[in-house]
């Protein structure tokens, strides 16, 4: 915007510019190519004064030396020209006259005398020609006509020229040195207002647009865009508030209910009990819906606290924990057994049983599923660490991945499995609370591999276990709208510079 703004205030100055110095340009053309022919006409004139008693006397000797002086003092060709258009006396030897000169001296033999039409411009070369009548007894006799170089007037023309350019780049430097900050200064409320915007999409919806500084009209927009944001950001919350206490106001009915249909049984007629077993299944899945639905009104409600965990040791607990499970599945830890990074409380473990639970349920009996910590790099955004999980399942096809973290996704051969679709979204949440992002990519040749990169604390700025704050959205008890877990869809996300093994 700096830059078309510039261009813009340039071309108008270019215009005023043009607009004031190019009339000014011929002006002084104009003024150099009269001014000459003034003082040539008036020469003429003279030579033809001085010419009617030396034709009347037939005494030409004087007039010569008058003429080859003149001409020798000021380099202008000067000749006398009878009625038939023959130099009959000139300043110089083998003067001859071009198509110009012999119209000046037919229009002077006739009677008229020479005019100033034509500007003598820089890149004209050709001489002026004034030609004078001789009168002798009330007609026409002769003519003197002076043919005077124009180099003179051109160079002054050029020089004058030369100054009203340097003038105008001289009024384009000042424009440039001042145009520049003074711009800068006004565009000002509306880099912030980018800004802030940028920090909002990033989840800081505490950003707010400053209302103290520039023009009335951008701060009125920055005070409306900052009610905007203060009524998205009420609206969000109501709507979280809302899921959260609707989640906690069904728990108790839902608890009774399930305790009325246990207390069924004894009242169930033979060949009902299968029923009865159904109905206690579809009330304990209802149960976990809504455990589910808290649990992402919660992590996406953000007021985090966030504190350095060592996802190294996280992640070998877990693997440790389901190394003999019972759907046959083998669970290895690879990578770093210490990484230090800054997450949500119990984030990092929520996490990963996330990843695990479904790698395990997913991938199938006989399959393997990898979780490696990497040691921390650097990225765009500072350290980070990456905790892969990889699984050599069915994995997800490429085109559902961006849907996998959407809430209550899944695959449709997965309905019978189960599960509330919900996990993905928990996780990727949590992630993004922490100030990372969760990832999904096809494994090779086969399988899913979640990616989970998390801000990595130095050692010696915090040791794990310690509590330590982050200027992140979240950490300042604020939130951003849900985003989809995919590569695609997450905005702002934290990435890793280097590709994840
Ligand atoms: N490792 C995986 N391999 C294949 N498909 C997967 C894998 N992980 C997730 N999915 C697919 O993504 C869907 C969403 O996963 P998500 O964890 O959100 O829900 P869920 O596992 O079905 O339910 P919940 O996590 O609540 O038990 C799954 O239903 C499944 O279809
Ligand atoms: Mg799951």
């Amino acid at each position: 915007m700096l830059r078309r703004m510039l261009v813009l205030y340039a071309s108008l100055l270019l215009l005023v510019l043009a607009a004031l110095e190019v009339p000014l340009a011929i002006a002084f053309a104009a003024r150099g190519t009269q001014s000459l022919f003034i003082d040539q006409l008036n020469d003429t004139a003279r030579f033809a004064s001085l010419t009617e008693p030396a034709l009347r006397t037939g005494e030409l000797v004087t007039l010569r030396a008058e003429l080859t002086r003149y001409d020798d003092l000021y380099g202008i060709a000067t000749a006398v020209v009878d009625r038939n258009g023959s130099v009959v006396l000139s300043s110089r030897g083998g003067l001859a006259l071009d198509e110009t000169a012999r119209l000046r001296v037919r229009d002077a033999l006739s009677g008229e005398r020479s005019d100033s039409k034509e500007v003598v411009w820089p890149w004209r070369r050709a001489p002026m020609v004034v030609a004078e009548p001789v009168g002798l007894g009330g007609r026409v006799v002769a003519a003197v006509i002076t043919i005077s170089p124009t180099t003179a007037v051109r160079d002054h023309t050029l020089t004058r020229w030369a100054e009203l350019a340097a003038a105008g780049l001289a009024a384009l430097l000042v424009f440039g040195l001042a145009a520049v900050p003074l711009t800068r200064w006004v565009l000002r409320p509306v880099r912030r207002l980018d800004e802030v915007t940028g920090e909002l999409s990033a989840g800081q919806w505490q950003a707010r647009v400053p209302v103290t500084t520039g023009p009335a009209e951008l701060r009125r927009l920055g005070e409306h865009f900052n009610a905007m944001v203060t009524a998205v950001g009420q609206v969000l919350e109501q709507q979280r508030s809302f899921v959260s206490y609707a989640g906690h106001q069904m728990r108790n009915p839902l608890a009774a209910l399930r305790l009325r249909v246990e207390n069924l049984a004894p009242h169930v007629p033979p060949g009902g009990e299968r029923d009865l077993a159904l109905a206690i299944d579809e009330v304990t899945r209802l149960g976990r819906i809504l455990d589910g639905i808290l649990a992402l009104a919660r992590a996406e409600g953000g007021g985090y606290c966030l504190a350095a965990v060592d996802c190294g040791r996280v992640a070998r607990e877990r693997v440790n924990a389901l190394r003999h499970n019972p759907s046959g599945v083998r669970v290895r830890h690879r990578g770093a057994k210490h990484a230090a990074v800054l997450a949500a409380h119990d984030g990092v473990g929520q996490i990963l049983d996330a990843l695990l639970d479904n790698a395990i349920k997913f991938a199938g009996r006989g399959s393997t599923v990898t979780v490696a910590v990497s040691r921390p790099f650097h990225t765009s955004d500072g350290p980070t660490v990456a905790i892969d999980v990889v699984d050599d399942g069915p994995g997800i096809p490429a085109s559902d991945l961006a849907n996998a973290a959407q809430r209550f996704w899944r695959r449709p051969e997965h309905q019978n499995i189960d599960g509330t679709g919900l996990g993905l979204s928990i996780a990727t949440a949590l992630a993004e609370a922490s100030g990372g992002a969760l990832r999904l990519h096809p494994a090779h040749p086969h399988g899913l591999h979640a990616t989970v990169v998390l801000p990595a604390v130095s050692p010696a700025a915090s040791p794990p276990g310690s509590t330590a704050s982050r200027p992140d959205a979240r950490a300042a008890g604020t939130s951003r709208p849900p985003t989809s877990g995919s590569d695609a869809a997450l905005p702002g996300a934290r990435r890793p510079t280097r590709p994840v093994a």
